[in-house]
């Protein structure tokens, strides 16, 4: 696996396998990786010719300064994942690499930006989209892989690309479970061992809350059991829990008829903040790829 962490190095390397008519899939992320991100690899490598990894914790779409200190960092695991699932390349540049100049640009995702994560992290999908943006312009990847987990990211990404007619093909992953159903997520990492126990709840529930609405219980009640279960663990805290339609994430209310619905909660497990989601109507997710 090639490693650069110089934007030039990086560019001239891509520029010679575009001259060969090569196609570059890329999968950005923060690092921690782990077996989710590995499969936005393995679907990379299997839809393109080059597949390019970018490790950046972009500290621009931390609204928290602690969450930014304390997001967990181990590059030499990471490269030696990368190296296993045959990751053609991997980005790693600093931050005065991405950011020579602060970068003040404003998107605007209407909607999108003013529920779930977009109301709870003010500025957090801004930084997204100026990093994304940024990493997108120095690959110029013909299809970029993301993981469901981070639903709302996934449109905000879509958006973005549509915004500034960038030809690239969002591609939308499957969320990857540990065993016990827990979404992996670099964050885990950072639960103690207690904490790791108390996320195993929250798949559960998310069944659960699915089951509940399919099976016709109102909106209403399905969020007072989500608050029920939550309220019993004193380390628990909910942030949000909303069932929108997986179209739009449009949040439902029981009078709007809707067959894709997704239900998204994220909440505080002790200080680290998690959020999942579920397909409530089993569709596979055709919106997002
Ligand atoms: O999902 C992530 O890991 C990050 O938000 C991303 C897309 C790599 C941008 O920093």
């Amino acid at each position: 696996m090639l490693i650069f962490a110089k934007i030039k190095d990086l560019e001239a390397f891509l520029l010679e396998q575009k001259a060969k008519a090569r196609t570059i899939g890329f999968v950005p992320t923060m690092g921690a990786l782990h077996q989710g991100h590995l499969s936005l690899i393995e679907s990379a490598k299997k839809a393109c010719d080059i597949c390019v990894c970018s490790i950046f914790v972009n500290p621009n779409q931390f609204n928290d300064k602690e969450d930014l200190k304390k997001y967990p960092r181990t590059p030499e695991a990471d490269i030696a994942l990368l190296e296993g699932a045959q990751c053609d390349v991997l980005f790693m540049p600093s931050v005065d690499e991405v950011y020579p100049e602060a970068i003040h640009t404003k998107y605007n995702f209407g909607y999108l930006d003013s529920i779930l994560e977009g109301a709870h992290r003010p500025g957090h999908f801004n930084g997204v989209a100026q990093v994304v943006r940024r990493l997108f312009e120095i690959v110029q990847p013909h299809k970029a892989f993301f993981g469901s987990k981070d639903y709302q990211q996934v449109m905000v990404v879509k958006s973005l690309v549509q915004q500034l007619q960038m030809p690239i093909n969002i591609v939308a992953c499957p969320i990857l479970r540990e065993p016990d159903g827990v979404a992996m997520s670099s964050r885990n990492t950072l639960l103690s061992p207690n904490e790791r126990k108390l996320a195993g709840h929250i798949p559960v529930w998310m069944k659960h809350a699915a089951a509940m609405i399919r099976s016709g219980k109102s909106i209403a009640q399905t969020k007072q059991y989500i608050n029920a279960e939550v309220i019993k663990h004193k380390d628990m805290n909910l942030d949000y829990f909303e069932i929108c339609n997986a179209n739009d994430l449009k949040i439902l209310d029981d009078s709007s008829p809707c067959h894709s619905r997704i239900a998204l909660i994220a909440l505080f497990v002790g200080k680290i903040r998690l959020i999942d989601n579920i397909n409530i109507d089993e569709f596979e997710s055709p919106q997002l790829n």
